[in-house]
Formats: structure tokens, sequence, C-alpha cells
């Protein structure tokens, strides 16, 4: 079964964001592939019968005095199963480095919340990709004691831009993580895709077996396009 995470990034203001949420009860959706990752302040209103709730970051510290941050048991509290750690944005406007990366996902591993740990190479990177894949890898989890996980390929040029690679580079570059996870960290993981995943390519790219599931920003802002893809992609009730 594919899994699809709605990344909704920096999107909709309360009123909205409640719209959304009551036309998100009206999907047909099993419950365990769909998770749903709003803003911070609208996590509580996000609490359907249709979908798990996720959390696009978490602090790196556990409690305490770090103001503007939201921990994990804050976010615990308020109901999330997954929290995305290193979107690549937050990489790029946060300046979060793989080190800080670390700190998280053993926070993620030590309270039971399931990382969806983001890694992919920029533009300039494209030619040494998989060396940046293994860096990213290895220095966000070399010797910390994992349990589950999941690993979201995104290439950083193809968020947001319209743009995603040939399929079978998705294809290779996810059968490298994996056999590069069960070789190194003894781990078999999903592997899903993000990068501008939306109704209109959704069918092609899941031709490809190795994807175990989608990381959707854009797309999914609009419920009408989110159903579409359920739809294609079979995960109805
Ligand atoms: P996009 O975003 O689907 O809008 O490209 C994906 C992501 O940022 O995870």
């Amino acid at each position: 079964m594919k899994l699809i995470i709605s990344n909704l990034k920096m999107n909709f203001t309360l009123e909205e964001a409640k719209s959304y949420k009551e036309a998100l009860d009206t999907l047909e959706c099993k419950k365990n592939t769909l998770i749903i990752c709003p803003s911070y302040p609208y996590l509580s209103y996000f609490n359907g019968k249709n979908y798990y709730l996720g959390s696009q970051n978490i602090a790196s510290r556990k409690m305490g005095s770090l103001t503007g941050e939201v921990s994990i048991e804050q976010l615990i509290s308020l109901g999330i199963q997954y929290a995305i750690i290193g979107h690549s944005e937050r990489r790029i406007y946060s300046n979060e480095d793989d080190h800080l990366i670390r700190k998280k996902m053993a926070l993620c591993f030590d309270y039971h919340v399931v990382p969806i740990l983001c890694i992919g190479e920029s533009l300039e990177e494209k030619e040494k990709k998989l060396e940046v894949l293994k860096k990213q890898l290895d220095t966000v989890l070399y010797d910390l004691e994992l349990k589950e996980i999941i690993i979201a390929y995104e290439p950083v040029w193809s968020i947001g831009t319209g743009n995603t690679p040939a399929h079978d580079e998705i294809k290779s570059t996810l059968q490298w993580i994996k056999e590069y996870m069960k070789n190194n960290y003894s781990i078999e993981c999903k592997v899903i895709y993000g990068g501008s995943v939306n109704q209109r390519n959704i069918e092609s790219l899941n031709r490809i077996e190795e994807i175990d599931g989608y990381l959707i920003g854009g797309a999914s802002l609009k419920i009408e396009e989110l159903r579409k893809i359920i739809e294609i992609l079979e995960v109805k009730k």
C-alpha cells in the first residue's frame, strides 16, 4: 500500500485550514495511507478518522527554554505520530545542517515518532548525487539506534518546479537507498518520492514499483487534486 504524505507547508489562514480539514473528512481513504502535516498552530484541528497526523519539523531539544520552537513532547500531545525531518526548505532557509537533523532524528526514535527523513541533491550536486545522499544518510544516522523510519528522496531542484527526474533515475536512486540502508544499517525502510508530484504525473510515477509513497506539497493543498491522487493510487476505502 502506498503512503501519501501531505506537506501543507506555511499555507492557510485558520479559516482556510478549518475548511480544508472539513473537506478532508469527506475523503474516502484508508487510514494507514494518508498522513497530513499542517502548520503547528492548526495541528489540534486535524483529528480526522481517515488520516494520521505529522508535523513539518520538531525542535532539536526536548523541552524548556527555546523561544519560538515546538518540542516533540508538545507535538505528541497534539496527536502527531510522524514528523518531517530535514526538509530541504529548512536546510536552505533555516540553515539546518546534518548535525542538527541528527539530533532531531534521535529525538524521534526516543519518543517513537516516525521520522520522514528528507534527503536529496541540489541542481549543482546532480553529478555526484549518490555521494551527496550517502553523506546525508551517514552524518544523520551513523551509530543511532534506528527504529521505524521513512526516507523521502526529494531532489531539491524538483520541489515546486514542475520538474521530476526521469523515471529510470528515480527507480535506480530508490533502489540504491534501499540497498544502502539494508547493507549499512540492517534496516528495511519505506522510501518515498517527493518533488512536483501531482494528479497528472502520479499514474506514471506509480509504475515505479520501488516507490513506497509520495511526499506531496503544492498538489495536496487542493482537496480535489488530493482526492484524484487517492483514487489513482487506489488507496480508497
Ligand atoms: P511539491 O513539494 O510537491 O510542491 O514539489 C514537495 C515537498 O516540498 O515536499
